[in-house]
C-alpha cells in the first residue's frame, strides 16, 4: 500500500462532504444501487455472497468508490426483480406474454416493452414519447439514422463534418456511409479539430468555422453531445440552429450525455440522436440503445398507397417491427410505419434488454427527473474539482484537467491527463485503495461521480487516492 497524502491538508474538505452528503436530498438512491465492495473487486470468483450490502460491516465489505458511470452504470437492485418477473412470465406464459397484461404485474405485455420504455426515457432526453425509439444499439443506430437521412449528391452536398477525434465507432460508421454511397472519404469527410495541439476543447466557434467553410456541400453533421475523451459538453442547441441556417441536417451521438445533463432534444429542434444506456442510464452491459428523431423528420401518412420517398419514410431501412402495430401482425407486405420514431425499429426488440433497461429508468424517476439530478452533478463535480485542487503542490503538477472549467460545458465527468508514465502505476495505486475509474492510455484518467449514486466523500476519496498515486508513480514510473 502508498503512503498517504497529509491527511491534514483534506481536513475541511472532509467536514464538508459530510455536510453536502447530509444536505443531498438524492442521497437516499444510492441504496437503489449494488456497490461493488473492496472484496468484490480484488476477486476471482463470482462470489455467492449476499448482495444487499447488509450482510457484514468489515471493510473488505464495505462499497468501492466507484466513478465509472461514463463507462459503465452500476446495477440496479430493482433489475433483478424485474428480470425475475420477466423470467416468470415467460416461463408461465410462454407465448402468451406478447399479449396478455398479468394483473399483478409491474411489466406491460412484451408488445407494448418498446413503447413503455419510450415513454420513460422521453423526458429524460426531453422529447416527445413519439420521437423516441429505444432498439437496437448505439452504432446500429446511427447508421440506420444515417440510411434515412444522408442521401448525398456528389454534385451538390455530399460531405460529413465530424470531429477527428470522434470515437472510433462514428468514425468507422461514417467512412463507411461514405463509402457505401460510392463515394471518397477522403473529399466527403471533414473533421474539426482544435486549434490548439496542448488543449483538446473545440470552441463551439470553430464548430461554425468548419461549417461555415463546407456549408454549401456538407449534407449532414455528427457531432457528440459529450464528448468522450475530454468530457466536454457541446452547445447542441447552438450548433444545430447554425447547422440549420446553413441547410445542414445534424445527428448528435449522446452516448455520454444521455443521463448525464439535462436536454431539450425537441425544443432545441435536434433533428435526430443516438445513445447507448449502459453508462449514466444503468441498463446494463451492450443493453439496447435509444435513438430520437424530431416529429418533423418522421412525418408519414395515412394511407399506405402514399408510401414513396418524397414523403420520408420510404427510403429508410425498415423491418416489421416498425410497421404499425394495428397491421403488424395482419402479415401484408406493405410498409406502413408507425408514426413517429418508433417507425424506424427494425425486429422484435429483445425483452430481456428492454426490462432491464426500464427497471433503471424507474429509479430516474424517483430522482425527480434530470433538473434534480443535473443540479445534485454539478456541484459533486464541483467539489470533485475542489478536492484535486488540495492535492499537494508535488501532486498537482504531475496532472491537468482537460475537461472545460465552466460547469455549462461539462457533465459528470473530469478528464485528468497524467504526465508520460504514471498512468499504470497510479491507476494500480488507485485499485489497491478500491477506487475505479476509467483510463484512456497513454494518460488519461476519466472520472465521472454519477448523481444517483456517488457522494461527496466518492470525490474526496479519489482525490486522496490520486495524490497518492501520482506521488507513488513518480518514483517509480513505467515509460
Ligand atoms: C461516443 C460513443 N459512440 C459510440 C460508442 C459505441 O457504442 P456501441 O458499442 O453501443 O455501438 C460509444 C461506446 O462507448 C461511445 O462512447
Amino acid at each position: 500500500m502508498s503512503a498517504s497524502p497529509d491527511q491534514s491538508r483534506y481536513a475541511g474538505l472532509r467536514a464538508q462532504a459530510e455536510v453536502l452528503d447530509g444536505e443531498d436530498s438524492l442521497r437516499h438512491l444510492r441504496n437503489e444501487f449494488l456497490i461493488p465492495s473492496h472484496a468484490d473487486i480484488q476477486r476471482k470468483t463470482l462470489g455467492q455472497e449476499d448482495r444487499s450490502g447488509n450482510a457484514d460491516h468489515t471493510d473488505e465489505a464495505k462499497p468501492c468508490t466507484y466513478l465509472c458511470g461514463n463507462s459503465l452504470g452500476l446495477q440496479p437492485k430493482r433489475t433483478a426483480t424485474r428480470i425475475q418477473q420477466y423470467l416468470g412470465t415467460w416461463a408461465t406464459q410462454g407465448v402468451q406474454g406478447h399479449f396478455k397484461p398479468l394483473e399483478d404485474s409491474p411489466l406491460p405485455t412484451w408488445l407494448d416493452a418498446d413503447a413503455r420504455a419510450a415513454s420513460l426515457i422521453a423526458p429524460i432526453v426531453g422529447a416527445d414519447e413519439s420521437e423516441v425509439a429505444v432498439m437496437q444499439t448505439l452504432t446500429a443506430n446511427l447508421h440506420l439514422l444515417m440510411s434515412a437521412f444522408y442521401r448525398p449528391d456528389p454534385n451538390g452536398r455530399h460531405k460529413i463534418i465530424l470531429e477527428n477525434k470522434a470515437f472510433p465507432s462514428d468514425h468507422f460508421a461514417v467512412l463507411s456511409q461514405i463509402r457505401h454511397h460510392g463515394l471518397s472519404p477522403e473529399t466527403s469527410m471533414v473533421t474539426i479539430e482544435s486549434p490548439f495541439s496542448e488543449d483538446p476543447v473545440i470552441s463551439t466557434y470553430d464548430i461554425q468555422s468548419l461549417i461555415s467553410k463546407h456549408a454549401a456541400d456538407t449534407a449532414l453533421i455528427i457531432l457528440p453531445g459529450i464528448q468522450y475523451y475530454t468530457g466536454q459538453l457541446f452547445d447542441i442547441p447552438t450548433i444545430t440552429a447554425f447547422a440549420h441556417k446553413h441547410g445542414i441536417f445534424i445527428i448528435w451521438d449522446l452516448a455520454h450525455a444521455a443521463g448525464n445533463v439535462s436536454l431539450s432534444l425537441h425544443d432545441w429542434d435536434v433533428d435526430a440522436a443516438a445513445w447507448c444506456t449502459y453508462k449514466y442510464l444503468n441498463g446494463g452491459p451492450g443493453c439496447i440503445g435509444g435513438l430520437f428523431i424530431h416529429s418533423r423528420n418522421s412525418l408519414v401518412t395515412t394511407t399506405i398507397a402514399d408510401e414513396n420517398p418524397e414523403r420520408g419514410y420510404g427510403n429508410r431501412l425498415s423491418g416489421w417491427w416498425g410497421n404499425d402495430k394495428g397491421t403488424r401482425f395482419a402479415m401484408q407486405t406493405k410498409f406502413h410505419p408507425v408514426k413517429g420514431a418508433a417507425g424506424f425499429q427494425l425486429s422484435n426488440p429483445s425483452i430481456l434488454d428492454i426490462t432491464s433497461l426500464s427497471a433503471s429508468l424507474e429509479v430516474f424517476g424517483l430522482a425527480g427527473g434530470m433538473k434534480a439530478l443535473r443540479e445534485k452533478s454539478k456541484k459533486l463535480t464541483a467539489f470533485l474539482e475542489n478536492c484535486l485542487a488540495h492535492m499537494s503542490e508535488e501532486a498537482r503538477a504531475l496532472v491537468r484537467t482537460i475537461t472545460p472549467s465552466d460547469p455549462e460545458q461539462r457533465g459528470a465527468q473530469l478528464s485528468l491527463m497524467l504526465n508520460d508514465g504514471l498512468l499504470s502505476s497510479t491507476l494500480k495505486v488507485l485499485e489497491e485503495r478500491g477506487i475505479i475509474v476509467d483510463e484512456r492510455k497513454p494518460n488519461v484518467i476519466r472520472v465521472a461521480p454519477a448523481p444517483l449514486y456517488n457522494s461527496f466523500q466518492d470525490c474526496l476519496t479519489f482525490a486522496e487516492g490520486l495524490e497518492a498515486g501520482l506521488l507513488a508513480a513518480q518514483t517509480s514510473p513505467q515509460i
